[in-house]
């Protein structure tokens, strides 16, 4: 069988693709807000549901330089990174 080699959405609202975002982090976004800001990830309809894979997916990077193979979704927590 192949490999799965494409890139899944991690963000149904706005249609943004894992690729996507470990993209924008790797050019620099090191915060949720920048994610926000520079991918659309994060702030769709739904309120944000895929902030729970987008938080594991930015720690993992900042703390290992690295991508997940799978992302352990994060546990719903109110206000997480959320600044308003
Ligand atoms: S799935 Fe990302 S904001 Fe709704």
């Amino acid at each position: 069988m192949k490999q799965k080699k494409r890139s899944e959405i991690i963000c149904r609202c706005n249609n943004v693709s894992r690729e996507t975002i470990e993209k924008a982090i790797v050019d620099g976004c090191d915060t949720m807000n920048k994610i926000f800001d520079e991918t659309t990830a994060g702030v769709g309809p739904c309120g944000g549901s895929c902030r729970r894979k987008l938080a594991p997916l930015l720690e993992h990077y900042l703390k290992h330089k690295s991508f997940p193979e799978k992302i352990i979704e994060a546990p719903r927590s109110p206000n997480t990174d959320d600044k308003e």
